[in-house]
């Protein structure tokens, strides 16, 4: 699908791989809607980008407010047409820690975000995607990409709820391409390895150089542009679907 005049949701789009993903489809000419609860960091977006993009207050987690924001989408730029889910978080936490074991509630936010949340938006996206007319001969409608993690294979101690929701989002991607063949929807799913994003920010630089030197080549993080980059890829190539991409230079992580 080409992207000009194309309208693309981004969740997490305030920040990170989400606003590089932002970015890089503004500069190819689609309408972008950025869901995410940085309301500050989105709004500095919209102002900077100007007119094509816009920004809603969505939890996409919650049901009622990604509804809001499908409709406020279509209600802005008349259709979706991309949905790309960046939104995540990645609190650590070992099944048995210093202060006793994992507390369950800390569980189960990071599977309700980073899965149910993702699986939220894809689901309420699909539905507007379904109503477009054929864009293309094959008669594609829509594509989504979806943000996992190479925890998702090899999570490391501390990333049993991080992991869990990332797998969980790798194992669904072919079911729902399979779901959504016969809407012409395509959806693939972006594994990253470490990326240099505030999220990546909130670990200490000692753990950041380890990760880094664990990289096989290039040795370093990857760039946000690198993640847009692939992102861009899967929405034009029209015969890339229900596939699980690594990114991430080659890293295999080691357990801690
Ligand atoms: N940075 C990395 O190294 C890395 C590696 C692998 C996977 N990932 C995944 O990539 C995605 C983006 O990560 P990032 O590094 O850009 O993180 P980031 O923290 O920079 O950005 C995440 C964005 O998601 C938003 N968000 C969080 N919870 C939300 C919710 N419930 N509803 C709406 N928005 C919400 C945040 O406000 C933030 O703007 C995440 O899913 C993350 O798990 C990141």
């Amino acid at each position: 699908m080409k992207l000009q005049d194309k309208v693309a949701i981004v969740t997490g789009g305030a920040s990170g791989l989400g606003l590089a993903t932002v970015r890089t489809l503004h500069e190819k000419g689609a309408k972008v809607v950025i869901f995410d609860l940085d309301a500050e960091k989105a709004n500095q977006i919209t102002e900077e980008l100007g007119e094509n993009v816009a920004f809603v207050l969505v939890n996409v987690a919650d049901e009622a407010s990604v509804q809001a924001g499908i409709d406020q989408t279509i209600e802005k730029f008349g259709g979706i047409h991309v949905c790309v889910n960046c939104a995540g978080i990645a609190p650590p936490g070992k099944t048995i820690g210093k202060s006793g074991v994992l507390n369950l509630d800390k569980f189960k936010k990071v599977i309700d975000i980073n899965l149910v949340g993702t699986f939220n938006v894809i689901r309420l996206a699909a539905e507007k995607m379904a109503e477009n007319d054929p864009l293309t001969e094959d008669g594609e409608r829509g594509i989504i990409v979806n943000t996992a993690s190479v925890a998702a294979f090899d999570g490391q101690m501390g990333q049993a709820a991080y992991g869990a929701s990332k797998a969980g989002v790798a194992g669904m991607t072919l079911p729902i391409a399979r779901d959504l063949s016969e809407f012409g929807i395509r959806i693939n799913t972006i594994a990253p390895g470490l990326f240099l994003t505030p999220m990546a920010g909130t670990l200490p630089e000692k753990v950041v150089d380890k990760l880094g030197s664990m990289v096989e080549f290039p040795k370093r993080l990857g760039k946000p542009e690198e993640y847009a980059s692939l992102v861009q890829f899967l929405i034009e190539n029209g015969y890339v679907n229900g596939e699980v991409i690594r990114l991430d230079g080659g890293i295999r992580m080691a357990p801690r």
